[in-house]
């Protein structure tokens, strides 16, 4: 086995080539191709010496000329008056090995075109642009080498611009308001976009579909995308309180900005672009981070019938953990996560943080007894630190807080920032509270430090209230999921809560970034005070392979759960890790198919999602293996099923499959459809499900 795995290895590397070349000095301009030739990218100086880049696929322009370049702080702008000192082209293509993920095998395939710029006064300050340009995208960074005349680089914002040069439909969430990601997205022609976080997403007239966002946002600020004329975005970085969005010495590199760039919302998603732009793991052997599924003492709070403070209703008891741990165990969750459990949740937390000790628990909560008691049933705490947006009471704490949670074997953590956007406290360099935005440099560098000391103890990091991602769990796998958009708790108390659009918003907008802990698999339907959740069962249960994630929870509560045992075996069922990922069909904010193969066995997971619409998709199962029988237990939306009427009633049934069959998706006004396709019958499928015969096949199946 060892020695078969050793042998595509080699095979995987020995298609890599780094064969860098100089091309050509003193030019005045400098292009490249894609591997495949879809995409080109040409860079110039125009005759002022202003840096400019466009980009054009199958020959047609995608992004107009467009502005390179920074406004500094103590130093004229680095904009103009620049010439081509250096042309190096490289190919670049090998396969590398995801730790856990949606796929296993990754191809990193491009073409790399690196342009040193000069300037021609005085200072002959340098300034790097190094282009990927793969068939599904670009990607771009600059560098500032070390050099006498630039070395404390004050960033005040950059000049880089996106103008897309086809009218286009676009996908967005405003950046830089009051919230820091949680908002409906919006659908707008993009001369209606003001100013927005990445993911940006946009379909042009002719259907080409361009999502800008960033890749490896390390020791930097978010950018995010303000529209300035027609359809010309620019980077904004995100503010900091003490001036420069952006204080650097150099030699150091930028994160890239990236375009993904595909046909179809499907080809979309499938681009493995921001992974690929990312350092290769840091950490070594990360065996010890294990994907899995939890349940907790979360939901409750939530619906406020369990309160994080101490008092009758506190949700985190000794004895409602205990509750947990045996559901966990009998249901073979991993994980039970347990809010509230450590004191300072008793005055205002929100955006305070102040008393938080992340250290000491409540008296009610025996953290010591119940890390024993889960190790002996098989299952794992979670650990939780919510701080409020309080960087400087966590960070004064983080040490002692981690070894706490090592030594009990808690090996997660769940982190929280509660707090508005730009409510985040840092100490300053002089000893003073700042205020700080959730994606300014300072949170940047808060979040890797937690990070790396986590992975330090072997612990993984599920933030909420978090930075974006920009692919970091390449570098640090332990960086296993977080937040970042409107989750589950919207549909508890959120005022409006999710509309049945949202999560076919979310795959082709804030999923192109990375995992989500979305927190799917409510099936009671139910927020807070009886509020009806816009979903089906069955969408509930399609979310877990709709919205990719190696942590996954099962947010209801145990005793819900134990009303629906039939729909809940999927959630039960599904995986968590994956070998292949395959979009079947979709299109942005109106549905979705999406298949994922099991990482440890032969079966397939499909999930199918749709927003208000009622459709009837349909899918190849080609994907599956030549001659072989599997059998698929459909969870499909039953008879007048729908977000507003009666979203518990669901259809389950088995029935044998091969890859020769086209499925027909029923699915009700804002509801979906999941689906197990497993090799092995009697492993799997519902408890009570009756074993069909291979040979008959029942007429009100959808299969052509
Ligand atoms: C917001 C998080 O998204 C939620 O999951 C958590 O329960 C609360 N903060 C409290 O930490
Ligand atoms: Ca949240």
């Amino acid at each position: 086995m060892k020695l078969r795995f050793l042998f595509v290895t080699l095979c995987l590397w020995s298609a890599q080539s780094a064969n860098a070349q100089v091309v050509y000095s003193h030019a005045s301009n400098a292009s490249i191709r894609s591997p495949g030739g879809t995409l080109a990218v040409a860079l110039r100086v125009n005759g002022e010496g202003r840096p400019e880049y466009s980009i054009a696929r199958n020959g047609q322009p995608l992004v107009n000329w467009s502005r390179l370049g920074f406004i500094l702080a103590d130093a004229p702008k680095l904009e103009r008056n620049f010439e081509l000192e250096r042309i190096e082209q490289k190919a670049i293509d090998d396969t590398w090995e995801q730790p856990w993920g949606e796929r296993r095998y990754v191809r990193n395939h491009c073409a790399e075109l690196r342009v040193s710029l000069r300037e021609k006064t005085a200072a002959r300050r340098q300034l790097t642009v190094v282009f990927r340009v793969f068939d599904d995208g670009v990607g771009f960074r600059y560098e500032f080498p070390e050099q006498p005349t630039l070395s404390q680089v004050n960033i005040v914002q950059e000049l880089t611009e996106f103008d897309i040069a086809e009218s286009a439909t676009a996908w967005w969430i405003p950046g830089g308001e009051w919230n820091r990601y949680e908002y409906l997205y919006q659908k707008t022609p993009l001369t209606e976009v003001a100013q927005a976080h990445t993911p940006l997403t946009l379909k042009t007239a002719s259907g080409v579909h361009i999502a800008i966002h960033e890749a490896a946002l390390v020791d930097y600020s978010a950018m995010w995308l303000r529209r300035v004329s027609g359809q010309r975005l620019k980077a904004v970085l995100s503010p900091s309180s003490s001036g420069p969005a952006v204080s650097r010495k150099a030699p150091f590199v930028t994160p890239w900005r990236t375009l993904q760039i595909a046909s179809s919302a499907p080809g979309l998603y499938m681009s493995d672009l921001i992974l690929n732009l990312n350092e290769p793991n840091k950490l070594g052997d990360v065996s010890w981070v294990k994907p899995f599924k939890y349940v907790g003492i979360w939901w409750g709070m939530h619906l406020g019938t369990k309160t994080w403070a101490s008092g009758p209703k506190h949700g985190a008891t000794t004895a409602e953990t205990k509750r947990y741990i045996d559901f966990a165990a009998q249901h073979h969750f991993r994980g039970v996560l347990v809010e509230g459990w450590n004191k300072g949740w008793d005055g205002d937390w929100f955006a305070s943080g102040q008393d938080f000790s992340f250290t000491e628990a409540y008296p009610d909560f025996d953290i010591v007894a119940l890390a024993a008691y889960a190790k002996k049933k098989g299952v794992h705490l979670v650990g939780h630190h919510e701080t409020g947006g309080n960087i400087a009471v966590y960070e004064k704490q983080l040490g002692a807080a981690l070894d706490l949670y090592a030594k009990l074997g808690i090996d997660a953590v769940k982190t929280g920032y509660v707090a508005d956007a730009g409510g985040i406290q840092a100490m300053g360099a002089d000893g003073r509270i700042h205020f700080e935005w959730h994606d300014g440099q300072i949170r940047a560098r808060h979040q890797l430090h937690v990070v790396e000391e986590a992975a330090r103890r072997h612990i993984a990091v599920n933030d909420h209230e978090p930075i974006k991602d920009t692919g970091l769990r390449r570098t640090y796998p332990n960086w296993v999921s977080r937040e970042g958009a409107r989750g589950m708790e919207y549909n508890a108390w959120g005022d409006p809560p999710n509309p049945p659009e949202h999560e076919t918003n979310l795959v082709f907008t804030r999923m192109l970034a990375g995992p989500m802990d979305f927190t799917p698999g409510v099936l009671s339907l139910t927020g807070a005070g009886g509020k009806r959740i816009q979903s089906t069962v069955a969408k509930q249960l399609a979310l877990y392979v709709v919205l990719y994630s190696p942590i996954q929870m099962a947010a209801d509560l145990p005793e819900n759960y134990a009303k629906y045992p039939k729909p809940f075996q999927f959630i039960e069922d599904v995986p968590v890790d994956w070998s292949d990922t395959r979009v079947l069909n979709g299109e942005v904010g109106d549905y979705v198919t999406i298949a994922r193969k099991d990482r440890n066995s032969d079966d397939w997971y499909v999930g199918v999602i749709t927003d208000e619409q009622p459709r009837t998709l349909r899918a190849s199962l080609d994907f599956l293996d030549e001659g072989k029988r599997y059998y698929a237990t459909i969870y499909r939306d039953g008879q007048g099923a729908s977000f507003d009427g009666d979203g518990h009633s669901i259809e389950i049934e088995t029935r044998p499959v091969s890859r020769n069959d086209t499925l027909q998706l029923k699915l009700a006004p804002g509801g979906g459809q999941a689906i197990q396709i497993s090799t092995d019958l009697g492993r799997r499928g519902p408890r009570s499900s009756p074993k069909p015969s291979p040979k008959k096949k029942p007429p009100e199946f959808d299969v052509e």
